[in-house]
């Protein structure tokens, strides 16, 4: 496949065309940043293993039924997915608090919630990607009842899944951060990514921040705990 024309660049990836109008290339790069981009820093090999993470997670999903952008894996940082009319939807699922939902409502951190909270924010860079309301979201016309209600039931899906995998591998799955969208046929689908750069994971032994967080909060090592999800995901053997 093709990479083409360059299409489009975010905060962690860059997006180009291909020979085919209903695929593009997802290029993951070594950029991290966090708080909206106030904070930012370059760290090599970090594009490499969240694409390796993304693509074994999104094909792990899409075995399991849940209906995704991702086609392949074209080398250690690209990938080929669907072209997709992303919703201005960041759907967040929480299992334990910490982050912004302690310090929005003043909760404590590390509670088992008794149920997975799902919330929505508004896909928006220059207000801060604001908490919204699912009246927001249909008022504005962001999205519609029917597509909430899928996205909701895939997000819990996902969470499930996720939960699972990450279970097994000795690792708590606390919140994660997901983004869908619609192919050029109409099929709403997973996109973007799912990688330590837009889940928390903790270690259920030594509770260790194996994620992003370790950046955010200067914990040292970021590189190391990626590369520990990617040992342990991948069975230790590596790609
Ligand atoms: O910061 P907050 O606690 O709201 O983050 C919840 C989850 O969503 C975290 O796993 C975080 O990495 C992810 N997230 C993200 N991109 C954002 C906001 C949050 O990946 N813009």
């Amino acid at each position: 496949m093709e990479k083409r024309e360059f299409l489009y660049e975010g905060k962690a990836k860059k997006l180009y065309g291909t020979d085919d109008p209903t695929q593009v290339v997802v290029e993951y790069k070594d950029h991290l940043t966090a708080f909206n981009a106030q904070k930012k820093a370059t760290m090599g090999g970090k594009g490499r293993l969240n694409n390796l993470i993304s693509a074994h997670l999104f094909e792990k999903l899409r075995d399991r039924g849940i209906p995704v952008h991702f086609e392949r894996i074209l080398d250690d940082v690209h990938q080929l997915v669907k072209k997709v009319v992303i919703f201005p939807l960041e759907v967040v699922v929480r299992n334990i608090t910490t982050g912004s939902l302690c310090k929005r409502l003043g909760i404590r951190e590390g509670m088992e919630l008794p149920r997975p909270l799902v919330e929505f924010y508004y896909k928006e860079d220059a207000l801060d990607d604001p908490l919204i309301l699912e009246d927001h979201a249909l008022l504005f016309g962001w999205a519609t009842r029917e597509e909430l209600d899928t996205i909701k039931a895939l997000a819990l899906r996902v969470n499930d899944e996720l939960r699972e995998i990450f279970s097994g591998l000795g690792i708590i799955l606390v919140d994660f951060k997901l983004e869908f969208g619609r192919d050029m046929e109409g099929n709403l689908l997973l996109a973007d990514e799912i990688s330590p750069d837009t889940c928390r994971f903790w270690d259920r032994s030594t509770g260790d921040r194996l994620d992003k967080d370790r950046f955010r909060k200067d914990l040292g090592d970021v590189l190391g705990a990626y590369e520990e999800i990617w040992r342990r995901l991948s069975g230790g053997a590596g790609r």
